[in-house]
């Protein structure tokens, strides 16, 4: 391993104990809330996992100058969203899936009915969180209105609601390459495009700021999409904390179905090339981090 993935990876360690921190204080202990929904939202919200969608709000702030401490309440919500629709693909009138992030899946301990409480109520306290930067931090009014906007569109129906809806209606022999496309755009790259947005909303990015962040975000939203296709054929069960060869067993549409393993490697590079240059392009007071990050994916085994 190169000095520089070692110092990444130290530091994307780092950070996601932080942020593993404040999600476990991101619930009022003082709310009643009954306590198999605390537990099972906790279960899921605390199960490890890489933290990348925080990490690119956060980061996407400091590449701008911005304040990390500002942009938490956003960073955490987005891992609330992510954590919501990870129980929520898991379940069996989803993926049906026992494994995930090397524990069992929140309905396998919490039952079905809990699980998709817990998902639920994820994604509601996502927009509380979101709140705070604003009540606790000096965010304006006006950035919290447009990330909660934006959030609404690229988490939901027109996001990754609707891109996991078109991947459930995916078929081999029916689905094109260009609906597969729309699918990974919208069921992961939209959560990603979002955190590293809100993150430059925070730190008050111009127009043209944004539309290198959205540019970065959506080609290595698809680039990570179709790393994920290939580690699930290819990938360590272990370091992947569930089950591989799951898409196969699911006849799933994905990029190595399509065009194999070594074009969808390939396609992952010049996609995080191009990721790369939108921020270069765009000229950030501190755009090493962003691209350190997308090397960093590029070359992820889990
Ligand atoms: C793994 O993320 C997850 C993805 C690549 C996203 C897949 C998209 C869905 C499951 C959408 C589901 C949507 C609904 C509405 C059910 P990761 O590698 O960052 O996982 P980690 O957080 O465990 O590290
Ligand atoms: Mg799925």
């Amino acid at each position: 391993m190169s000095t520089e993935t070692a110092q990444i990876q130290t530091y994307l360690a780092e950070q996601a104990a932080l942020i593993e921190k404040e999600l476990a204080g991101s619930l009022p202990s003082d709310w009643k809330v009954p306590a198999p929904l605390r537990e099972a939202m906790m279960y899921s919200l605390l199960a490890g996992g890489k933290r990348l969608r925080p990490v690119m709000v956060l980061e996407a702030a400091k590449a701008l100058g911005g304040d990390e401490k500002a942009a938490l309440p956003v960073a955490l919500a987005v891992e609330m969203i992510h954590t919501y629709s990870l129980i929520h693909d898991d379940l069996p009138a989803m993926d049906n899936d026992d494994y995930r992030r090397g524990k069992l899946t929140n309905h396998k301990v919490y039952g079905e009915a809990m699980a998709i409480l817990a998902g639920d109520a994820l994604l509601t306290h996502a927009f509380y969180s979101i709140v705070q930067a604003y009540r606790t931090h000096g965010v304006s009014a006006e950035s919290v209105a447009d990330i909660v906007e934006e959030l609404s569109r690229l988490a939901g129906a027109h996001g990754m609601v609707g891109g996991q809806a078109a991947d459930m209606e995916g078929e081999q022999g029916v689905t094109s390459l260009e609906q597969l496309e729309y699918i990974h755009y919208h069921k992961t790259s939209d959560l990603i495009v979002f955190s590293l947005k809100a993150g430059g909303r925070i730190a008050s990015a111009s127009k043209e700021q944004l539309a290198a962040l959205e540019r970065f975000g959506s080609n290595l939203g698809l680039a990570f999409q179709i790393q994920d296709d290939i580690l699930d054929l290819v990938g360590d069960e272990q370091k992947l904390g569930k089950p591989v060869q799951s898409d196969v067993k699911q006849q799933k549409v994905t990029y190595p179905f399509f065009i194999g393993i070594e074009a969808s490697q390939a396609k992952v590079e010049e996609l995080t090339r191009q990721a790369k240059q939108a921020i270069i392009e765009a000229s950030f007071p501190h755009p090493e981090r962003l691209l350190q990050i997308a090397d960093f994916l590029m070359r992820r085994d889990h």
